[in-house]
């Protein structure tokens, strides 16, 4: 039977989130017309907490990729499923996505941003599997190194269940 096993609290994310904020604002602290992208859906609670610690004044906008669909596995097949145009040309872009397991999801998107002009481009995660091997360009900052296993809670996602919850929970077969 599948269970949740809890692996981080509430409290260990946004002590983490904190840090982040702090580094983040560091790094951008002269940087004008800062532009925040975060990639749906698993990335809307960490982003609404990241922001709100990021001291340099940036625009959000958000673009929707999907990878996966109800299962854990990652199908091979990618779509953006949302793209309102932000104004890319130029501007320092910081894409902030929940998790990296196989790096296919960034190395989908950032050509996209550097096709667009994109200026200089970091990507902020909170959790990275480190198991890609490919990636265009790693995260700039990660929060947590994750284990294998699936993982929902905080944003994350299986087949759309579980993104609720306040702590983060990996999903294991106890059977
Ligand atoms: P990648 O493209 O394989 O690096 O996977 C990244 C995307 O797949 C993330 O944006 C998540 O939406 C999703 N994903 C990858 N691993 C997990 C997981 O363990 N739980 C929930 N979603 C995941
Ligand atoms: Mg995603």
């Amino acid at each position: 039977m599948r269970q949740l096993k809890r692996i981080l609290t509430p409290e260990d994310i946004q002590g983490r989130v904190e840090e982040l904020g702090a580094s983040i604002s560091d790094y951008y602290e002269a940087t004008p017309d800062l532009l925040v992208i975060g990639l749906l859906k698993g990335s809307f609670i960490f982003l609404a907490d990241l922001v709100r610690r990021i001291r340099t004044p940036h625009e959000i906008a958000f673009l929707g990729i999907e990878s996966y669909g109800d299962s854990m596995q990652t199908g091979g097949r990618i779509e953006m499923t949302y793209n309102p145009k932000p104004r890319i040309h130029g501007r320092s872009v910081l894409l902030v996505d929940d998790i990296i397991d196989t790096g296919q999801t960034m190395n989908f998107v950032l050509p996209i941003l550097e096709e667009q002009g994109a200026g200089e481009i970091e990507v902020c995660v909170l959790l990275h599997k480190r198991k890609a091997s490919n990636l265009k360009c790693d995260a700039r900052w990660v929060g947590f190194d994750a284990p294998q296993d699936f993982l929902v809670g905080y944003g994350l996602g299986l087949g759309e269940q579980f993104r609720h919850l306040p702590y983060i929970a990996a999903v294991v077969d106890d059977t």
